[in-house]
This record gives C-alpha cells, structure tokens and sequence, in this order.
C-alpha cells in the first residue's frame, strides 16, 4: 500500500499523494474510469488518483464524479469538495466534507525557468527571483540556477493549486493569483486571489524533486 504522505489536515480536510506501483488491472478492479485517456501511464495517473480520493475517505462515492465544461471533476450534491494532481509516478488529492480544495504536484525542473515570464508579474520576479540570473555558485554547494529552478517550481504549483481552488477556469496567473509574503517556517505562502476577492494561504512541501502545493 504505497502511501507516500498522508495529511490530517482537520477533521474536515485530508491530503495524500499515492506513489504509484500498482498495475492498472488493479485499480480498475477498485475504482471507475471517468474520461478516456489514451496514454497508459497517463490513465495510470488518472485511475490512482481516483483511487486516492476513497482511500482518503472511505464513503467517497466515486460513481457520483461529473466532469464540468473546465473539466474539473466534482461532485453534484458537494458532499464532499476535492481536487487531484499527477506527476511521474505520484498521484496527490486533496479532499474536503466542507470546503474548497486545489492541489498540485509537480517535478522540479529546470524548463520551468524559461515561462517564469508567463506567469509571474515583474513584483513576484523582483521578489522571489532577485538572483534569477543563472548563474552558477562556485564552490560544493547547489548553483544558483538549482535554486531558483526548486524556487519557480513551487511558485509555478502554487499558482496552479489557486487554480485548480478556484476550479472556473479563466485565470490570469499573472494578474488573478498574487503571490504575496513566504512564511518558509511555516511551509506558506501568502496569495491574494483578485478573482473572488480572497485571501488564500497557500502551504507546500517539497519531497526531494517533487513539489506539493495545496489550498485549503
Ligand atoms: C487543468 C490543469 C490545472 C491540469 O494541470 P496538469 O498539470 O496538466 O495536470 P495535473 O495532473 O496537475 O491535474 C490534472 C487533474 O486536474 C483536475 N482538473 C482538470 N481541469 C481542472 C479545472 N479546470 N479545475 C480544477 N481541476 C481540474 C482533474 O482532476 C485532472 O485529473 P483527472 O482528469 O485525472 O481527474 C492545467 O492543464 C491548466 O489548465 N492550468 C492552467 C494553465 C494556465 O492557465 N496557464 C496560464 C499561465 S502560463
């Protein structure tokens, strides 16, 4: 039963990323496909991140899942709020008996540096990016480029957990998602969502080379 993490986030809200191990046969045997995905590994990320939504609550009804013109998946009656994310071999969701919910997972990489333009506004780059000149550090430890590369990776799964919250689509990542303080004690960054007009907390965790974004 590979559970990579598992997240009590309240008595409401849980957050689980499955590794993904198991062959599809097995999640077919447990959990109904909602869209065809052609893909094998792709349809192997959707099945388990199905699969991840009862496992994180037992009693989700799986068959009740609809699919919205944005293609969000959700549940007619909100019994339950969720969201789900795939990456590699990991397969993370986020579910909630009475709240919105967004999460995405993503592999740190260095081509996310060359659409740090696209999606984050020149006060986010003077912020978060100061150093974002490429630039490796001499000596042992990691080069700059290393850092920024982890850095715009969850700035960019941020923005995308805000997304995935908010659920509508239409989003200006630029000018929709402000990202604003980063509380790194406390794995957070402040966000303020012109949308709709809310102040989010945006929390994260990074796993080696993944990145885990979540609003709850
Ligand atoms: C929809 C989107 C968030 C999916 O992200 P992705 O990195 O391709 O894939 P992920 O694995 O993280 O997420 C896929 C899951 O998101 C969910 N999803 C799809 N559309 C969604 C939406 N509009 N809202 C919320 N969740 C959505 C689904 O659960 C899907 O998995 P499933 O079909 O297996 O259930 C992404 O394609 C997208 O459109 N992002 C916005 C891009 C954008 O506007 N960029 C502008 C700035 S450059």
């Amino acid at each position: 039963m590979p559970v990579f993490f598992q997240h009590q986030i309240n008595d409401t809200t849980r957050l689980g990323i499955w590794k993904i191990e198991e062959t599809e046969d097995f999640f077919k045997a447990n959990v109904p496909q909602h869209r065809d995905v052609t893909h094998p590994h792709k349809r192997l990320q959707h099945l388990a991140g199905r699969f991840l939504l009862q496992f994180l609550f037992p009693d989700f009804p799986y068959e009740l899942i609809q699919i919205a013109d944005t293609r969000k998946p959700y549940l007619p009656d909100e019994r339950y709020h969720f969201s789900i994310s795939h990456c590699g071999d990991y397969a993370a969701a986020i579910v909630s008996s009475d709240k919105r919910v967004g999460v995405d997972i993503e592999n740190v990489s260095p081509k996310i540096e060359t659409i740090k333009n696209k999606f984050l506004s020149e006060k986010e780059l003077t912020t978060y990016l100061p150093t974002a000149i490429g630039t490796a550090v001499t000596g042992s430890g990691p080069g700059l480029s290393t850092i920024d590369s982890r850095l715009t990776t969850l700035l960019w799964s941020a923005k995308e957990s805000v997304f995935k919250w908010y659920g509508n689509g239409g989003v200006d990542f630029k000018q929709n998602i402000q990202l604003q303080k980063h509380h790194k004690a406390t794995e957070s960054i402040d966000c303020f969502f012109s949308k709709t007009n809310s102040q989010l907390a945006i929390h994260y965790r990074y796993f080696g080379q993944l990145v885990l974004a979540w609003v709850d």
